[in-house]
Parts: C-alpha cells; sequence; structure tokens
C-alpha cells in the first residue's frame, strides 16, 4: 500500500521542480521512487530539500541533489507522510520525530502531497496516535506538567537501540501526548500547545495539506490508491 501511494505521488513531481523531501518509511518509498525518476533521465534539474537527517541521508545515497531549505525561496511541492489524517485534512505528523522540520518545509510549499495507507484515516485525531511535542530538553517536565492541567496525559519519548530518551534532530526530546477524547478543536490546540514555555513545535498540521493519497487493499487485489476527498 505505501509504496503504491509512493509511486504515485513522484508522478505529481515535474522536471525543474524543488521537492520537500518527507520522513518516514512510506516518504522513504517516495524517495527512493523519484531517485528511480532521475537516474533514468525521467525528470530532470529536481532539487529535494530534507526534512530529516533520514531523507537527507536517504537523498545523498540515492544520488538526489538537494538544497538546504535555508537556500531555497519556495519549494514548489512537498511529499511527506502522515500519523492520522482528519476529514478536513488536519494532520496529526511527528512519528519519527521530525515534525520541526517537516512543518518547515510543507510551510513553505506551493502544495503539500500527504502519502498514507488507509489505517491512517480517522474521523478524530489522537483518539488512538498520541500528539508529538518537541520540547527544550531542561523544560520537558514543565512542559509536560502544564499539559496536563490541559488534561493531556504525556510521556518522554524513549529509544529503541540507546538507553533513555529519544534526541530530535534538533538535538531536543518528545513528549507524546493523548487527550481524553482526542482533539476537539486542533486548531485551537496547535496554538495553545505551541505557547507553552519550552515547546519547540507540535505535530499538528492544520490547514497545510492540498492532497491525500491512500492506499488501500480491497479483498485479494492488488494494492491501489486514491485521492482522497475533503469533507
Ligand atoms: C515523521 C512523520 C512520518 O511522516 C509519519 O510518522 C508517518 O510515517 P510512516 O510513513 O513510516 O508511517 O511524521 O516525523
Amino acid at each position: 500500500m505505501k509504496k503504491i501511494v509512493a509511486e504515485a505521488a513522484v508522478k505529481e513531481v515535474q522536471s525543474g521542480m524543488v521537492v520537500g523531501l518527507g520522513s518516514g518509511s512510506t516518504a522513504a518509498l517516495m524517495i527512493k521512487s523519484l531517485a528511480e525518476e532521475i537516474n533514468a533521465g525521467k525528470l530532470k534539474n529536481i532539487k529535494g530539500v530534507p526534512t530529516s537527517f533520514q531523507s537527507e541521508v536517504l537523498a545523498l545515497e540515492l544520488n538526489i541533489p538537494i538544497i538546504d531549505l535555508a537556500s531555497v525561496s519556495q519549494i514548489d511541492l512537498a511529499i511527506d507522510g502522515a500519523d492520522e489524517v482528519d476529514p478536513k485534512f488536519q494532520l496529526i505528523k511527528g512519528g519519527g520525530a521530525c515534525h520541526v522540520r517537516e512543518k518547515l518545509v510543507a510551510s513553505k510549499a506551493n502544495r503539500f502531497l500527504i502519502v498514507v495507507d488507509e489505517t491512517k484515516l480517522v474521523e478524530k485525531l489522537n483518539l488512538v496516535f498520541p500528539l508529538p511535542v518537541e520540547v527544550l530538553p531542561t523544560a520537558w517536565k514543565q512542559v509536560k506538567n502544564t499539559i496536563s492541567e490541559m488534561n493531556g496525559s504525556s510521556s518522554l519519548r524513549m529509544a529503541n537501540k540507546k538507553a533513555g530518551p529519544v534526541v530530535t534532530d534538533q538535538g531536543n526530546l518528545v513528549l507524546d501526548v493523548l487527550f481524553e477524547d482526542g482533539i476537539r478543536n486542533p486548531q485551537d490546540l496547535e496554538m495553545r500547545i505551541n505557547n507553552i514555555p519550552g515547546v519547540l513545535e507540535n505535530g499538528l498540521f492544520i490547514d497545510m495539506t492540498d492532497k491525500v493519497l491512500v492506499g488501500k487493499i480491497e479483498r485479494n487485489l492488488p494494492a491501489l490508491f486514491s485521492p482522497l476527498k475533503l469533507s
């Protein structure tokens, strides 16, 4: 499912474009597919803007020319994955702890295209997937307490193959937050969380998404994709 949407997304890239390179497993498949098109000579003069150390390393390994976010005035198309997508195309991102740069790239992009499999579609955000909040290391406990006063229960994200917490590409920590009954007003919550001293950015992506491609498997048929309708 992920591969088929990743390949479909690359069909939206045209020669000469500056392309935001998302993070996570679906975005990684998109980057591989983009590299195949470039290396086959079907796409020319592409510049990729990485959203993370992961996408930067992958692009370099696959010979996709990259350019730093600070050096571009605009991005033609950014393609990224998501952890949850609601019917209004509001997103939770940051499952890979990359949401700070992902949001910077998305907000500089003329078009923001999301690639997901159908398991990511939800009626209401945050009933299942915790909202990632990147915090300065010294502030994590203070932010956790403030979020708890807002009825959110948060846990410090721990690393898998390292003792201690996940450290982001910016050298910060991540709180994963669940609100009782999910997120009722994502617009308001995005601003309220970002207003807490010590918070760098949260994973709510509000009114940024132009298009969502969804990979599906129906019965025993091969995977297919379809654009999602905004409701
Ligand atoms: C990373 C992200 C990813 O795009 C998101 O977690 C989806 O990842 P995957 O495609 O592996 O499910 O926001 O910070």
